[in-house]
């Protein structure tokens, strides 16, 4: 079949945001900031004529994320939270044309959720259009290139309207690095034939359960990319002899959705330090993952010792080296988490870890005599 326009993924130029929708945006805003050093830069709500939500835009180096919260029982961002808990709502790309885009999407199969709209004020216009993705997920086109304002027509940088700003030490959070989905079992391949036929991604690399699965959990993963910034790893559950992380997530937050989201660093052994001095908990590591990993990634020049001590996993693959870290949940339900990744050279998720993770806590049970 020949489709018949551009891919979107031609008019995609990054991420412009991810936007949460939440129970309290002002407590999340203010933990996000204080617990990983993000700054509260702009906020839309009944002072600023926005009378349904509250929403704060949080900046660090170039990630932005929106919290959003409804303000009365009949907003739909209420019956979001109701069935899913705080979660990941929007992916917003930034796009040289948000109606180019969407038209192109939904001309290759994409459900529209919203038209383009164009919103102004005196610092310019902006234009969005917004499609449908797994769950109630979904990716709005943010043509920015007139607007000069703090974030979009509505929103306010005045002080007095934002949360104070909390102290601590720099954590560096520079990018979004990737943003991971779950979906239901047996979907995977039709959220891949989306992105790749819809969107015009290309698949980046393959993971089945052989590669990933242990005794506690088994998942298969698709990650797609724009060819660019936008990178999306796509896992489904698979089955084990206990129930797999994916499918506990998918019960918890009642449908698909953004499992973790990855933030990059230069230099996660500083980023992992200011965190955890600012309260940020982290997935704990047995001392016995370290032994294999000295062994299994040996000639890699990293300081072993600060890596242990702060929890930090590594991974290589053909093209380098990379360390990571995930943070305990989020939200209240077993759903929502960030990753601190710091790159390498290396372009893969961590694949090795996750098996050797895993493997670690189950022969650390067996020394304990609960297994
Ligand atoms: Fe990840």
């Amino acid at each position: 079949m020949i489709l018949p326009t551009r891919a979107p993924a031609r008019y995609f130029q990054g991420w412009d945001y991810l936007e949460l929708w939440v129970g309290n945006a002002r407590a999340f805003s203010g933990w996000l900031a204080s617990a990983f050093g993000f700054d509260i830069v702009a906020y839309a709500g009944p002072e600023t004529g926005c009378a349904e939500r509250a929403s704060y835009v949080l900046e660090q180096g170039a990630i932005r994320f929106v919290i959003t919260a409804a303000l009365g029982p009949a907003s739909p961002i209420a019956d979001h939270v109701r069935a899913h808990g705080d979660g990941v709502r929007d992916l917003a790309i930034r796009v040289s044309s948000a109606t180019a885009a969407y038209d192109a999407a939904l001309a290759r199969g994409a459900v529209g959720v919203i038209p383009p709209w164009t919103e102004e004020d005196d610092s310019g216009k902006v234009t969005r259009a917004t499609i449908a993705i797994y769950g109630d997920t979904q990716h709005t086109f943010v043509e920015r290139s007139a607007y000069m304002g703090a974030f979009l027509p509505g929103f306010s940088a005045e002080a007095a309207l934002l949360p104070p700003s909390p102290g601590g030490p720099p954590v560096d959070l520079r990018l979004i690095d990737h943003v991971v989905a779950n979906v239901y079992r047996g979907a995977l391949d039709r959220w891949v034939d989306f992105y790749r036929g819809t969107l015009g991604f290309e698949e980046m690399v393959h993971f089945d359960d052989a590669q990933i699965s242990t005794q506690y959990s088994a998942l298969m993963s698709t990650v797609v990319w724009d060819g660019s910034r936008v990178v999306l790893p796509i896992n489904e559950p698979a089955d084990g002899p206990r129930k797999s992380q994916i499918q506990e997530y998918l019960e918890c937050y009642g449908s698909p959705g953004v499992q973790h989201i990855a933030l990059a660093t230069d230099d996660i052994v500083a980023s992992v330090k200011a965190l955890r001095s600012r309260g940020v908990r982290f997935l704990t590591v047995p001392d016995t993952y370290y032994e294999d990993a000295r062994s299994r990634l040996s000639g890699i020049d990293v300081p072993w010792g600060a890596l242990q001590e702060l929890g930090i996993l590594v991974d290589r693959d053909q093209d380098g080296y990379l360390l990571q870290i995930f943070t305990e949940n989020v939200s209240d339900r077993p759903t929502v988490f960030f990753e601190i990744i710091q790159r390498e050279g290396a372009t893969g998720f961590g694949a090795g870890n996750f098996k050797a993770l895993f493997e670690a806590i189950e022969r650390a049970q067996e020394r304990r005599g609960h297994l």
